[in-house]
């Protein structure tokens, strides 16, 4: 008892510490405000028409003109650029009628053929839905072998994007911007050593449609790079990536001297991942003749993504974001169990400054 009345004590505040407490409380409460406001502004097409205005940037009048906003609502246009520009998406110079709103380095990549589509992915209705409830999957018997995503909509998202031409769009159209952008700055760029040694074909496996494996190869035109997915996204796939190979996976690899698996082993459990891998290796040959995996997927706490809180909460956001689907952002060490049950020997993770690292892992 007495310990117990020390504790209270212990957490009794100032009326301006509960004051302060319930700020926090609710700041916490509505962040998730800023990701729709973030959606509402791509929805009206806000960084293309600022974009399209040039250097200058462009007034609440001139943004209501050109996007085709009715002039009733430029009130609430301001209100949701004052949250936009709070959170650094976009930036604000002088004020009232003359303010004046110009893209930041953050909606520079939301101009059109940027990263627009993934951003709309992160709150596609059905996964929003499933993370808008978890206590179903947290406490129901009947919910212990399904993902949360199944708890909501009744099958998983796999099933949903083969079956719902309008969910399997908008997925695609998210990992294909995803893949133009990652690959560019991620590969070509800072990990262009994991690549430019390379001498044998390469197979980008769960690819997509290919932005990825085309992005490669332009970079790396000695590369011959090839794609595996499952057959609806192999059949949806567009025509004009040069001469990248298609082909339907399903329980198998073809050889080749590099398996790429680019943001797959966080969509799955780690028992699923080491039979993944396990295929992976089958398809590769020995270290010395060349042989590797390439993964491009988070290490959460790695050293250069534990840089600032933006970075170590995008890291924390995307572990829940991801077990949505079952899926997991690993740390370093988790990596590794995997790795060895797998049967791999080694491997190096080139750091980046972005949410994802570069991991070479070797037979
Ligand atoms: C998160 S996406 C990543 C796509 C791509 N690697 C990228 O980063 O843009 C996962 C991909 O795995 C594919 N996939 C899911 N289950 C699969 C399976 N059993 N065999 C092959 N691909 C699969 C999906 O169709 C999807 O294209």
């Amino acid at each position: 008892m007495a310990a117990l009345v020390q504790q209270e004590d212990k957490l009794a505040m100032s009326s301006d510490e509960l004051l302060e407490a319930q700020l926090e409380l609710y700041h916490h409460g509505l962040a998730f405000v800023k990701s729709l406001a973030l959606k509402a502004a791509i929805d009206l097409g806000i960084p293309d028409a600022i974009h399209s205005r040039g250097g200058g940037g462009a007034t609440l009048s001139e943004l209501v003109a050109d996007i085709g906003i009715h002039p009733t609502k430029l009130p609430n246009l301001r209100r949701l650029m004052r949250v936009l520009t709070t959170s650094g998406v976009f930036s604000v110079s002088g004020s009232g009628d003359a303010a004046c709103y110009k893209l930041t380095r953050v909606s520079r990549l939301l101009v059109s053929g940027g990263l627009s589509p993934m951003v709309v992915g992160f709150l596609y209705p059905q996964y929003v839905a499933a993370l808008s409830d978890m206590r179903e999957w947290f406490t129901d018997e009947r919910a212990t072998a399904m993902s949360l995503f199944e708890v909501a909509n009744g099958r998983t998202l796999w099933e949903l994007a083969a079956s719902d031409p309008t969910t399997g769009t908008a997925l695609q159209a998210a990992m294909d911007a995803d893949s133009r952008f990652t690959v560019k700055n991620l590969l070509t760029d800072c990990g262009a050593s994991v690549l430019s040694a390379v001498r044998g074909p390469l197979v980008d496996v769960g690819g997509g449609h290919g932005a990825t494996a085309a992005a490669v190869a332009s970079a790396f035109p000695h590369l011959k790079c090839s794609v595996l997915d499952l057959p609806h996204v192999v059949a949806s796939a567009p025509a004009h990536e040069g001469d990248i190979r298609r082909r339907r996976y399903v329980e198998y690899i073809p050889p080749a001297d590099v398996v790429l698996l680019k943001w797959i082993l966080h969509d799955w459990k780690d028992e699923d991942c080491v039979k993944i891998l396990r295929r992976c290796k089958e398809a590769i040959p020995s270290r010395d003749a060349g042989g590797k995996v390439i993964i491009i997927d988070a290490v959460v706490g790695s050293a250069s993504s534990s840089q600032g809180i933006i970075s170590k909460e995008t890291e924390v956001l995307f572990d829940v974001y991801i077990m949505n689907i079952d899926g997991i952002e690993r740390e370093d060490h988790e990596w590794k169990k995997i790795f060895v049950e797998a049967g791999f020997t080694d491997y190096k993770i080139t750091p980046t400054k972005g949410l994802r690292q570069i991991i070479e892992l070797y037979p």
